[in-house]
């Protein structure tokens, strides 16, 4: 288990160019279980646990992985597939690995799926991809902890989402594709990510129309073409790196980035007294002097994203004055609450909302990471605090973010990466 050792204190400066999106590339590699013919190529995929771990669980399944690392390319051929399963050692690792259900469901008419069990964040339940399958006329059935989905065939429908997931929109789109009929989907998540995959798969032949709002079309057909795209640029990437400017009291350009998609979040900085500019598919923020308070609401796309949440309370934890920030898409994402009171926050929580009471310095202290959005929030406040600091459990950050640390390092920041048998080896 890795850590991240860091001492906090220099403004960050330069620039840093944004990977391809984690939440884009995980869908669409999936989706190449849809094209029975054929390789697809998928460009701009990270360097990361989480694409590592879905490309095991499609190496399970019987598709061919080709994954290039320094061009970021991966080749995917599903023309034999082995397997309807995703067992529990490989979805127990990466939830996301669920949305094999659609695609399988689509493609084979059966899926045994592991499911995913708790998480760090809340309860994290299925049933609304449960329900949707059901919907498109699946058996579903409970085994032993695992799915067990039979289609004979799989089925256009109506579904109804009693509140908009992200992965569900996703995953019954990818089974939507070769159903028969037309699938409606109403309260859909409109996010970016749920749009790059529509463009995946319409370049491929698929007939989706409406992604991005909330309510998608999907008509099937019978085939598709291999799938040929470049992953869009992570907007959670592209706002934590803003936010480690503004933290420091630096000055960050971050390229390659698509601030259309990033509305809210400029926003919400902007408000906190950071000064962003925008240009093309670059931005810039800086900042001098204390930021300002903030009310942040996280919400579904196109609302303040949930995975911000821990970085813009780093940032509120400096500002002068009390920030309220209200978690309304997870049951339980403040455990980095704790972490960054060791650091000297002023936080308190009740229910879904904290209180941020601004303090004028953090000071370094052993935090913990708990997923990958709270350990990078976690970073950017030991970035700004004073003295040493350890951030352990490295490894959840590791799952979004591509070599977070020597990206840090070329902006000015003092931060390395042990392995703790290093650290107990020499001390
Ligand atoms: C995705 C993102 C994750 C992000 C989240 C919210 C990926 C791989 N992950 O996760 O980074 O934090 O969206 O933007 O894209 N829910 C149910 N029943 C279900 C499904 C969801 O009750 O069947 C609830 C969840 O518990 C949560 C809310 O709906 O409270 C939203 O979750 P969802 O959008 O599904 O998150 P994910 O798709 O898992």
């Amino acid at each position: 288990m890795d850590i991240f050792e860091i001492h906090g204190g220099n403004p960050l400066e330069g620039e840093v160019a944004v990977r391809g999106a984690k939440n884009s590339a995980l869908p669409i590699l999936i989706a190449a279980l849809l094209v029975e013919e054929g390789e697809s190529v998928v460009r701009n995929v990270p360097n990361l646990k989480d694409v590592y771990t879905c490309l095991h669980v499609l190496e399970h399944l019987g598709v061919e992985v080709d994954f290039d690392a320094g061009t970021s390319t991966a080749r995917l051929d599903a023309s034999r597939l082995g397997s309807c399963e995703a067992p529990y050692e490989l979805v127990q690792q990466m939830r996301a690995s669920f949305m094999v259900m659609g695609p399988l469901l689509g493609r084979l008419g059966k899926a045994r799926i592991s499911l995913p069990g708790g998480c760090a964040i809340g309860p994290r339940p299925v049933d609304l991809h449960r329900r949707a399958f059901q919907a498109m006329g699946t058996q579903v059935v409970d085994e032993g902890g695992y799915i067990v989905a039979v289609a004979d065939p799989l089925r256009g429908a109506n579904i109804f989402f009693d509140r908009p997931s992200h992965t569900g929109t996703e995953n019954v789109i990818m089974g939507a594709v070769l159903a028969e009929g037309t699938t409606n989907i109403v309260n859909a998540a409109c996010d970016p990510e749920v749009v790059d995959l529509a463009r995946a798969l319409n370049a491929a032949g698929a007939r989706i129309s409406g992604a991005g709002s909330s309510e998608v079309a999907v008509e099937g057909v019978t085939a598709l073409k291999p799938l040929d795209h470049t992953v869009m640029p992570d907007r959670l990437e592209a706002g934590t790196f803003l936010i480690a400017g503004a933290i420091t009291g630096g000055r960050v350009t971050v390229t390659g980035a698509r601030p259309g998609d990033m509305g809210l979040v400029i926003a919400k900085l902007k408000e906190m007294g950071v000064d962003i500019a925008v240009k093309a598919d670059t931005m810039t923020a800086s900042l001098s002097g204390r930021p300002q308070t903030g009310s942040v609401v996280t919400y579904p796309y196109p609302g303040f994203p949930t995975d911000l949440q821990a970085a813009i309370m780093a940032l509120a934890s400096l500002a002068d004055g009390t920030s309220v920030i209200h978690e309304t898409v997870f049951e339980d994402r403040f455990l980095h609450v704790a972490e960054l009171v060791r650091l000297g926050a002023e936080i308190n929580t009740a229910g879904d909302e904290a209180t941020v009471i601004g303090v004028e310095r953090l000071s370094g202290a052993s935090v913990m990471a708990s997923d990958i959005r709270a350990g990078a929030g976690l970073v950017l406040a030991c970035l700004a605090a004073e003295g040493e600091s350890v951030v352990n459990r490295v490894y959840h950050i590791d799952r979004g973010h591509e070599r977070l640390e020597e990206r840090l390092r070329l902006l000015g920041a003092d931060i390395i990466r042990e392995g703790l048998d290093t650290v107990r080896e020499s001390s």
